[in-house]
């Protein structure tokens, strides 16, 4: 059965069948009002959203089927100490399928080994953010006409925030992507995005600590909020939270044509004038992920009888005495193995669940 754990899971070329035809679904929505009749979409969301979750249940009712689920693990049985796969394969008998949001990192690839029905991570801690990706992408599109030739900066939280490291696993496959990655060294992108993804791509790539050096260069302006949920204490977020922020004078050498994005919620980063200026897209951004997520819902109840296909090769998968480092990640709390893929460089493995190295 084919799920959606990250955006390695699609093709290039199913990327743009989602995202086209989330383009029919905006242009014909009559034509996909009675699609999902009859059909249940079950929202688990062990950790807080607005858009996420409700552009999810959005996208079910306006396909015609209905939702069910919870919006805190508080008021799940998870509070008792259900585990993430037994609550999946439970919900499995409720619903046809289930869009899940969990702070550990890989919960949803844990669900997937109990779940009978197609299962939609839809935020994993600070791994993975794959259908607000499809929501980027899906806004790209309709805002230059194209997913390549363009150059990308990111800026803020790239540490922890999931949604960059999942954009980039899905623009590292277009031709003609550069990167400029924005944030201060403690909050720079991951080891295993830069190798495995950039430069295993031959993605060039720049790392930057001062945005005004390199605004001018930029198709797309990709602003994230520091993740205060992630951090050790309160004082730590408090020092990097104002690290960047995005107002009119900043903008002043930006391109005409520049795209602003956010995957919101925003704090501070970027100031309320800069709402009306016309290059910020971000809250047609959001209104993107209910069309993508509607689109997304219908692609994989179509495809609920196929294989499940990932970009992780099973031949390469140990599961010996190697330990995830990762404290975040869901295989130091369910039962089960650890798992970890060998990476290309024949040396490296890394965990399955949240892609951070293994220790011995
Ligand atoms: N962009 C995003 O994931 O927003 P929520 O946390 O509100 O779902």
């Amino acid at each position: 059965m084919r799920h959606l754990l990250d955006t390695t899971d699609l093709t290039v070329e199913e990327i743009d069948q989602i995202i086209h035809l989330a383009m029919d679904i905006i242009e014909n929505k009559e034509k996909y009002a009675h699609v999902c009749d009859g059909k249940k979409l079950a929202t688990l969301f062990f950790e807080p959203s607005t858009r996420t979750r409700l552009s999810f249940e959005a996208a079910m009712m306006e396909l015609g089927g209905n939702v069910l689920g919870f919006s805190e693990a508080s008021s799940s049985s998870a509070s008792k100490g259900e585990t993430v796969a037994d609550t999946a394969k439970i919900v499995s008998c409720y619903a046809d399928i289930i869009a899940m949001r969990h702070p550990r990192e890989g919960a949803p690839r844990k669900a997937i080994t109990k779940s009978d029905v197609p299962v939609i991570n839809a935020g994993d801690g600070g791994h993975s953010h794959p259908t607000q990706t499809m929501t980027d992408l899906l806004t790209i599109y309709r805002e230059k006409g194209r997913l390549d030739n363009l150059t990308i900066g990111l800026c803020g939280d790239l540490k922890f925030g999931r949604t960059v490291h999942s954009l980039v696993k899905a623009m590292c496959r277009y031709s003609n992507i550069k990167f400029v990655l924005i944030s201060p060294k403690e909050l720079a992108m991951p080891d295993y995005v830069k190798t495995h993804y950039l430069e295993e791509n031959g993605i060039e790539y720049v790392e930057v600590e001062d945005m005004d050096d390199v605004i001018a260069d930029l198709d797309i302006l990709y602003m994230t909020r520091v993740q205060g949920e992630r951090f050790a204490s309160q004082e730590e977020y408090m020092k990097h939270r104002d690290a960047f922020i995005l107002d009119l004078d900043k903008l002043k050498t930006a391109k005409e044509d520049l795209t602003i994005m956010h995957p919101l919620p925003r704090i501070t980063e970027i100031t309320l004038e800069v709402d009306d200026d016309p290059r910020a897209k971000y809250f047609e951004q959001a209104l993107n992920g209910k069309y993508v997520r509607m689109a997304i819902i219908l692609t994989l109840l179509k495809w609920k009888d196929e294989p499940y296909t990932t970009n992780i090769d099973e031949s390469k998968v140990v599961s010996d005495e190697l330990k995830c480092s990762n404290p975040h990640c869901i295989s130091n709390f369910e039962t089960g193995k650890h798992k970890f893929v060998l990476a290309d460089d024949n040396e490296t493995y890394r965990c399955i669940y949240c892609e951070t190295k293994a220790e011995r």
